[in-house]
């Protein structure tokens, strides 16, 4: 329960006198931050959240918390959570201290070829990389979670698994949010018969406060619960995944899952100010394009500017070009492409482009090439952070690409399959879903993993815990992610005050600033225009989850207001 409240004497004079339930609403309202001494969990579903607190409360650590949370949002989350793509996880052990980064992204199948999504005449062939089977990379969820657990955790695998698995099978109650997404994704997802019998029973969209009952999905996670990994890469699930691959024209064969693995890796480390930065290192561009636009601003003086003023923002949008425009060629699959983290990441480096940041002006994207060396999405990967009384934090993003991924489900088990074979660079130059582009480092290749932009996050301060963090987004996730730490650690906002604060997002190609709709004065617009930005209002974006934690080690956390997501602990 409520363990401590952060002093603000404002909000405390009006908290203190009156009764309890009230007493939490005013708090909310002044802002007051609910502090919890043991554990806390920040999710997109109050479901999944609700659960993740449940495991701690039992006495499993944030990595057992993690699995149990994964599983859950393939369950109550469908447009994102899942079994059938993949993500990242970073991790830091409370004993050891030791930060750790698991790369559990899907892999192409043995059988893609660079050429594989254009025409006789080199031009890309519409939908063959984002909808049904052939947009579909290895999925590395499953393995992933098993390699968390067989690694940290402490509980009982079935137990933490069929927590999902049950609920898939008893059904949950829809909330308006995934009426409307059912609603709105319904051409989509009824362009493949076995998709549309799982999300639309009866040929109807389920209503908010009906039950959403996935039997066949309960019965892949009772297998994964009973077999562990194997039921997935070896066993009945496998086996149905190659027959929806034979059916529906795909790639990934047995062997392509039997070969699958998820990496440990050195999580990408940089300093800004005092603080350590860690995040996913190759092959996610987060860590490195993140810690060059830190590294990017860290000389300029922000106590002189206010959150979001035009010259707070200048800087940051033309670090961000910097950065995004190193991303288009340098950034790709280590095991593939000799990726520069050094050089890129050197301090020499980042001081001469800097040299290109001047207050007052928008350098042209055509100005700006790679040292050395687009968009139309919405907000489906999901993120979730975990901390709990050991010290022990979790930060994980993982995704099926878009909304509901290639929206076709596996034959016979009703999950969803990704379509993350589009954040490869299909020809270069072309834009993915994102407006990425990218060419050589990025093509497509056997085996090789898909360069993504997901980016847990976890600061510490001091070697101690401070901020665990992420979210969705596409590439818009670096620039949410960046601009958290700075709020938080430049601008000394409280994490309510950083997630409502608006976002803004430059990456270089194309030449435009994006501002959140309706949270950025004219007087700013203005100025930003007058310093050269071509600027665009964009709907409300992103859905970060955060977890602060405070040198006593307590914790408080933020789910974003903009999504429907809750943080709780005890
Ligand atoms: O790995 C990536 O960068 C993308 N597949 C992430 C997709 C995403 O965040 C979708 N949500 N907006």
């Amino acid at each position: 329960m409520l363990r401590y409240i952060k002093n603000r004497s404002v909000a405390l004079l009006a908290c203190g006198t009156v009764f309890l339930f009230s007493f939490l609403l005013s708090c909310s309202a002044l802002k007051v931050e609910t502090y919890y001494e043991y554990g806390i969990v920040a999710t997109a579903s109050p479901l999944a959240t609700d659960i993740g607190v449940e495991i701690l409360k039992q006495g499993g650590n944030a990595f057992d918390a993690a699995v149990a949370v994964g599983f859950v949002l393939a369950v109550v989350h469908p447009e994102a959570g899942n079994i059938g793509g993949g993500g990242f996880a970073l991790l830091r052990d409370g004993e050891t201290k030791e930060v750790m980064s698991l790369d559990f992204r899907e892999t192409a199948p043995n059988a893609a070829t660079e050429r594989m999504y254009l025409d006789n005449d080199s031009n890309v062939i519409a939908d063959l990389s984002t909808v049904g089977a052939k947009a579909v990379g290895v999925p590395g969820t499953v393995a992933g979670m098993y390699a968390l657990w067989e690694k940290k955790g402490s509980m009982d695998w079935f137990e933490l698994v069929s927590i999902a698995a049950k609920l898939a099978d008893s059904g949950f109650v829809v909330d308006a949010y995934l009426e409307s997404s059912f609603r709105e994704q319904r051409a989509k997802l009824s362009q493949f018969e076995t998709t549309a019998e799982i999300f639309y029973p009866n040929n109807q969209t389920i209503k908010e406060s009906n039950l959403f009952v996935q039997n066949k999905l309960a019965k892949a996670l009772y297998l994964i619960a009973a077999e562990g990994e194997d039921s997935f890469y070896d066993g009945e699930i496998a086996d149905s995944i190659v027959a929806t691959m034979v059916a529906q024209n795909g790639l990934i064969t047995k062997e392509d899952l039997q070969s699958y693995a998820p990496v440990w890796r050195e999580p990408l480390h940089v300093k800004f100010d005092s603080l350590d930065i860690y995040s996913m290192a190759p092959p996610s561009s987060g860590g490195i394009v993140i810690g060059q636009i830190l590294k990017l601003i860290e000389p300029f003086d922000f106590s002189r500017y206010n959150p979001n003023s035009a010259e707070y923002i200048n800087i940051f949008s033309e670090a961000s070009k910097l950065a995004f425009a190193d991303r288009s060629k340098h950034l790709g699959d280590p095991s593939f492409y000799n990726v520069p983290v050094e050089r890129l990441l050197d301090d020499n480096y980042l001081d001469n482009r800097r040299e290109l940041i001047e207050i007052g002006k928008a350098n042209e994207s055509d100005a700006i090439l790679p040292g050395g060396m687009l968009q139309t999405e919405s907000d489906q990967t999901t993120h979730f952070s975990i901390a709990d009384k050991e010290g022990n934090l979790v930060s994980i993003t993982y995704t099926l690409n878009a909304p509901y991924g290639s929206k076709l489900v596996v034959n016979g088990f009703g999950f969803l399959l990704n379509n993350e074979m589009d954040d490869f660079s299909i020809k270069a130059g072309v834009q993915n879903l994102y407006g990425l582009i990218g060419g050589e480092a990025n093509k497509i290749e056997s085996n090789k993993r898909m360069l993504s932009s997901m980016s847990p996050t976890i600061v510490l301060k001091d070697n101690e815990p401070l901020l665990v963090l992420g979210s969705p987004g596409g590439s818009k996730i670096i620039t949410v992610v960046a601009q958290a730490i700075v709020s938080i650690t430049r601008f000394h906002l409280n994490l309510k005050e950083a997630s409502e604060l608006g976002r803004f997002h430059h990456q270089w190609v194309p030449d435009v600033l994006y501002l959140e709709k309706d949270r950025f004065s004219q007087e700013i617009q203005n100025k930003l225009q007058s310093y050269g930005y071509q600027l665009k209002e964009r709907e409300a974006y992103s859905d970060i989850q955060m977890i602060y934690i405070n040198p006593s080690h307590f914790k408080t956390g933020m789910s974003d207001p903009r999504g429907r997501g809750t943080t709780a602990g005890y």
